[in-house]
């Protein structure tokens, strides 16, 4: 079977929904592998969406820590453009319905974050940003009429002629795959958290829309930097729920089993140093297994019930009391700063496909995400790859409809679960927090045997490989250490390597098949 949309959206998070709105009231189909407003990592965000929105600050201070977070590698054209834009699309938010916090005169409640000069983070009810957004998303989407949502439909593979899309392979449950072709393709397909055991992000973001793209050729850039998040929760619930780095912000502070407050003697800023540094100590605490710990018994006390429902509901969930009791905390995957490979117009290097989101690599990120850039770049790329592909179907440029197109040959859409498993262990063992060239060479071949094993059997497994192989093939290249990328054999930064990578997926295979 094949259908013939005129823009097709796979995903149905922030970027994905944001985009489709943008495009009204343009036809345009999204893909949600679940129920709309389920699994995706937007609605777990606990930050908010940092923007430049007091008088006495500017997207320039926002754009410069943004660029000093990013530990050399920020494009800074590109934060410039979304630290700009960030304010317009608070406001755009805020008129379709986000209940962003509201001082009394009506201004934004501003809260600070690790590695932001300036109270700038916007948010709903403390944590509970990414929810109240996503659910204003999904109802200002039910109430417009050319978007088209399928609902537990999964991308399976991108169809692909001369570097040029031709059709997306599509699963939904109980049906035979079948073929979507569209003028223009948005990937707003998320990030890869759960490739590894430990993680903050839902089960069903897992590399799946890189993977899939490099497997159809897209070049794919900064693979190696994944943002270990300091404190998810190690409380024996995966994925890892998330105690928000805001907690610290209100002065929570880290101690482990004998009652040391280890950060002190690690960073000046201490609890609040940038995130990588938090996350290595954190990890070291852990592998010595002195139970890295987050109190906020004394600077937040009840009020956490209140001001943090998200985390106080999760620490419900596991059986403590935050009030009079301390958090086990962990490292654990939360951000891919690399994706595909994206040019200022969101444009990917395969004509026809955008991306936006998690799924891309802007240059915003740089070797480090600033907290809460996740969800503003998501926002400024939906709008951006929006308007690009309207332009581009305006001006005759859209794909155009193959009618011969045949379904490729595919394996199943589902996973096997022993493999997974096996596959995120190895990427939190040997691609994680802490890196060194032997441990990823040792991924890379094992990364072989689970794709000689398990490969072909599953598309979605294959195309989770794929998300894994760039990975590890990029860290083992990056010989130095670097933001998210700390490697123990090349422990400094290598000024000659202060650039960003680009890896195709043949390139990280080559290089796999040659270890
Ligand atoms: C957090 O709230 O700690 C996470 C915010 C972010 O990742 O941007």
């Amino acid at each position: 079977m094949k259908e013939q949309h005129n823009i097709l959206i796979v995903g149905a998070g922030l970027a994905g929904l944001y985009a489709a709105l943008n495009l009204a009231p343009r036809p345009v189909t999204v893909l949600s592998p679940m129920a709309l407003g389920y699994g995706a990592s937007s609605a777990w965000a606990q930050g908010g969406v940092a923007a430049a929105m007091d008088k006495n600050d500017t997207p320039e201070a926002h754009a410069l820590d943004t660029v000093n977070a990013g530990d050399g590698i920020v494009d800074e054209d590109v934060a410039a453009y979304v630290t700009n834009a960030a304010k317009y699309h608070v406001l755009e938010l805020t008129d379709v319905g986000t209940p962003f916090d509201r001082s009394a005169d009506g201004g934004f409640v501003m809260s600070k974050e690790a590695a932001h000069g300036f109270a700038r983070v916007v948010r709903v009810k403390g944590d509970q940003a990414g929810a109240a957004i996503m659910k204003t998303l999904v109802e200002e989407v039910a109430r417009t009429p050319s978007i088209t949502v399928i609902e537990g439909a999964t991308a399976l593979e991108f169809i692909v002629k001369d570097n040029a899309m031709q059709g997306i392979v599509v699963s939904e449950k109980n049906q035979t795959p079948y073929v979507i072709q569209a003028k223009a393709y948005l990937l707003a397909a998320g990030g890869a958290g759960s490739l590894y055991l430990k993680t903050t992000n839902p089960p069903s973001v897992r590399g799946l829309g890189l993977g899939m793209a490099a497997r159809a050729g897209a070049v794919i850039a900064d693979a190696e930097f994944v943002q270990f998040h300091p404190t998810a929760m190690d409380v024996g619930l995966d994925p890892n729920p998330l105690a928000t780095e805001a907690l610290r912000g209100e002065g929570a502070i880290l101690i482990n089993k004998f009652g040391e407050r280890y950060m002190l003697d690690i960073h000046p800023l201490a609890e609040l140093a940038p995130r990588d540094i938090v996350a290595r100590a954190n990890f070291y605490q852990h592998q010595a297994g002195n139970i890295p710990m987050l109190d906020t018994r004394e600077a937040i006390g009840a009020h956490i019930k209140d001001e943090f429902i998200s985390v106080y509901r999760y620490c419900e969930q596991a059986g403590i009391d935050p009030v009079t009791e301390t958090i086990p905390i962990v490292p654990a995957a939360h951000y891919h700063m690399g994706g595909v490979a994206t040019g200022k117009d969101g444009r990917s290097s395969i004509a026809g496909l955008w991306v936006s989101g998690e799924a891309a690599s802007t240059g915003l990120h740089g070797a480090n995400r600033l907290a809460s850039n996740g969800l503003l770049e998501a926002l400024v790329y939906a709008a951006t790859c929006a308007g690009g592909m309207m332009q581009t179907i305006d001006a005759g440029l859209g794909q155009k409809f193959v009618p011969d197109l045949a379904v490729p040959k595919l394996g199943f859409a589902g996973v096997n679960d022993t493999a997974v498993m096996a596959l995120r262990k190895l990427m939190s063992d040997k691609v994680g927090v802490i890196r060194d060239g032997e441990g990823l060479a040792k991924a890379l071949r094992a990364l072989r045997d689970l794709d000689i094993k398990y490969g072909e059997i599953s598309t979605n497994f294959d195309n989770m490989l794929a998300a894994a192989t760039l990975i590890a093939a990029a860290a083992y290249n990056r010989r130095e250490s670097r933001g998210g990328h700390y490697r123990t054999d090349y422990p400094d930064k290598d000024a000659n390597l202060q650039r960003r990578t680009e890896i195709t997926y043949a390139q990280a295979l080559a290089l796999r098949d040659s270890l």
